[in-house]
């Protein structure tokens, strides 16, 4: 693959955001909720760019003393090839500079193997579960949290 760039989003990804959060999501985000988040001072949005094109995003947003992962997202074709971790990672980075030791939740389709595969690999544990929480398809919601990081331990 060729070289991927994890930066800010900015108000000129929002097309190509939306475009892929629609094939990533059931129920996707519409453009003007990227929008909220991206006015939000509270609230962190990275994308994953190749050859001039968006392929991932994260956004999460912190609330009080904790911080929300709110949406993480891959161009199908580009799964598999560490762009998920990498913008976890590049958020994970910035939220240990910015809000050192702050916990992090989720939540997340039980029938999601991927992305829970994910959350784990980087210190995400199961902490309780919401019943029939998602609809389109209907599914339980796991809830996930992540301690906040002691200095220098790594992210697995
Ligand atoms: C979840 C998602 C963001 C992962 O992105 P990705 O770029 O494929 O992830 P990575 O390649 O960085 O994978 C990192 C780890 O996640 C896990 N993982 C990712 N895809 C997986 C899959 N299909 N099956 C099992 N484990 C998987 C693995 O542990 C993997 O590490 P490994 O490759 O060393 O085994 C992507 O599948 C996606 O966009 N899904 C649709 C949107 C979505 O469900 N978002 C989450 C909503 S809560």
């Amino acid at each position: 693959m060729e070289e991927i760039i994890i930066r800010k989003m900015r108000p000129d990804d929002l097309e190509q955001v939306h475009d892929l959060e629609v094939v990533c999501h059931p129920t996707p985000w519409s453009v003007t909720s990227f929008r909220f988040e991206l006015e939000n001072r509270d609230a962190i949005l990275k994308v994953a760019v190749s050859e001039g094109r968006v392929i991932g995003y994260v956004c999460v947003r912190t609330i009080l003393d904790v911080t929300h992962l709110l949406n993480i997202a891959v161009l199908p074709g580009a799964r598999r090839e560490g762009v998920g971790g990498m913008l976890l990672r590049n958020v994970l980075d910035e939220l240990k500079r910015l809000k050192p030791g702050i916990c992090l939740t989720l939540e997340v389709r039980e029938a999601n193997a991927a992305a829970r595969r994910l959350y784990e690999k980087f210190g995400f544990r199961a902490t309780g579960r919401r019943k029939r929480y998602y609809q389109e398809p209907e599914d339980d919601a796991i809830l996930m949290e992540r301690r906040g990081d002691p200095p220098g331990r790594p992210y697995g």
